[in-house]
C-alpha cells in the first residue's frame, strides 16, 4: 500500500507518520555529488532518464522515505518553451529575460510535451523500479514563480522587476501567466499519464505578493491548473506549496482546494492546526525548519520534531521540511530525523 496516497485519498490518519523531504535528492548526498560530477550541465542530468531516475531513487534507498519525487527542476518549463536556461556554478540559474509581447509570441506551448519527453521517461523508469509501497511524486513550478525567474532572468532578492512589470504592464504580465498556466497544466497531465501518483505545484515566491496580487497571480492561476488537471484525472492528488504566504494560506486553502497544503517553517503551528486543519479540514505537509535540521543540535531537532507531530499528528499529516534540505545538512541529522519519525 502506498501510505501517502492512501492517507490523502482516504483522509485517514496512519499509525506511522509518512515522511519525505523537499530536495531529498541533491548535493547533501555523496552519491548525488558523484553522479553530478560526471555531467557538465545540470539540465543534462534532468534530461538523462537513466541518471535522473537513479538520483531519484538514491534517497529512498538510503533513508527509506515514503515518497520519491522525480528528479528534475521547475525551470524545465521555460526551457521547453524556448527560453535559454543555464545553471551557472555558484550563481544559480540564468535565463534569457522576457520583457516584450514579441518575446511572448516566441514561447511555444506546443513544445512542452515533446521537449519534456525525457522527464516522462524518467517517471516510467522510476516507477518500474520503485517499491509498491512508495508514492511517486511529479511536480512543476507555479506560473507566478516561473514568471519571476523568466522576467528577472534568474533569482533575485525581492523580485522588484517582476512587481514593477505586473504593475506597469499588467496586460503583458497577465498574458505570460496565462501561457504558463496552460503549460503547467499540460505538463502535470503528461506526468500523471506517465506514472506520477501525486503532483506538487511549487510557488516558491508566492509570499512576496500582497493580498490582491496574491489572489490574481497565485490563487487564480493555480485554481485554473487544478481544474484542468482534475478534469482529466479527478482522483490524482495535488499538493500545493505557496511558500511564504503567511496568513494568506487561509485564503489559498478556502479557494484552491488542493488535496494537500505544504506549509513553510514560518507558519505558526498552532495557527495552522486551528485554521487549516480544524476549520478548513486541510491535509498539511511540513514544516520542520531546514536550517534547524542542518545546524541545530540533536536535542533541538528532537524537541521541534516532537512539537510538530504533537500539533499536527491527530489529523492526517505528512511530515516534511518547510523548504528544501540544505547542502550543508549532515547525513546523520537526516538519519536521526528518520529514527525519530519511525520510532
Ligand atoms: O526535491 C527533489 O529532490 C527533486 C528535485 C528538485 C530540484 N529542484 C533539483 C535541483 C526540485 C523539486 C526543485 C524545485 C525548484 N527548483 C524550486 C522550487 C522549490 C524551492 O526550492 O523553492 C526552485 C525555486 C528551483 C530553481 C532552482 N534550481 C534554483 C534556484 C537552483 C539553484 C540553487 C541551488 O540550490 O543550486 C536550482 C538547481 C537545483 N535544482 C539543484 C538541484 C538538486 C542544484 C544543482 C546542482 O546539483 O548543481
Amino acid at each position: 500500500m502506498k501510505n501517502i496516497l492512501y492517507l490523502i485519498e482516504e483522509k485517514k490518519n496512519l499509525t506511522k507518520t509518512p515522511i519525505w523531504i523537499m530536495r531529498q535528492a541533491g548535493r547533501y548526498l555523496p552519491e548525488y555529488r558523484a553522479i553530478r560530477a560526471d555531467v557538465k550541465n545540470f539540465l543534462d542530468l534532468c534530461y538523462n532518464p537513466k541518471l535522473a531516475s537513479e538520483v531519484t531513487l538514491q534517497p529512498i534507498r538510503r533513508f527509506d522515505f515514503d515518497a520519491a519525487i522525480i528528479f528534475s527542476d521547475i525551470l524545465v518549463i521555460p526551457d521547453a518553451l524556448g527560453v535559454k536556461v543555464d545553471f551557472v556554478k555558484n550563481e544559480g540559474p540564468k535565463l534569457q529575460k522576457i520583457s516584450t509581447k514579441s518575446d511572448l509570441q516566441k514561447l511555444k506551448i506546443e513544445n512542452i510535451s515533446k521537449h519534456l519527453q525525457p522527464v516522462f521517461e524518467t517517471l516510467r523508469l522510476t516507477k518500474s523500479q520503485l517499491a509498491n509501497d512508495k508514492t511517486l511524486i511529479g511536480f512543476s513550478g507555479a506560473p507566478f514563480t516561473l514568471a519571476c525567474y523568466m522576467i528577472e532572468g534568474g533569482g533575485s532578492k525581492n523580485f522588484d522587476l517582476v512587481k514593477k512589470t505586473a504593475l506597469q504592464n499588467e496586460e503583458f504580465f497577465s498574458q505570460l501567466i496565462d501561457i504558463l498556466t496552460e503549460s503547467v497544466a499540460l505538463y502535470l497531465i503528461d506526468q500523471i499519464n506517465n506514472g506520477a501518483d501525486v503532483v506538487k505545484i511549487f510557488d516558491s515566491w508566492a509570499g512576496i505578493l500582497p493580498e490582491n496580487d496574491f489572489q490574481k497571480w497565485v490563487i487564480n492561476p493555480t485554481k485554473k491548473i487544478i481544474a484542468k488537471v482534475k478534469e482529466k484525472f479527478p482522483n490524482t492528488p495535488i499538493i500545493c506549496f505557496p511558500r511564504g504566504a503567511g496568513i494568506l494560506y487561509e485564503n489559498f486553502a478556502r479557494e484552491v482546494k488542493s488535496n494537500v497544503l505544504a506549509i513553510d517553517q514560518n507558519v505558526p503551528k498552532l495557527w495552522a492546526k486551528e485554521v487549516l486543519q480544524n476549520k478548513l479540514n486541510v491535509i498539511i505537509q511540513g514544516n520542520l525548519d531546514n536550517q534547524l535540521l542542518a545546524y541545530g543540535s540533536k536535542n533541538e531537532i528532537e524537541k521541534e520534531v516532537l512539537k510538530i507531530r504533537q500539533t499536527f499528528g491527530e489529523k492526517p499529516f505528512i511530515f516534511n521540511l518547510g523548504h528544501g534540505i540544505l547542502q550543508e545538512t549532515p547525513i546523520e541529522n537526516v538519519e536521526f530525523l528518520m529514527k525519530l519519525i519511525r520510532q
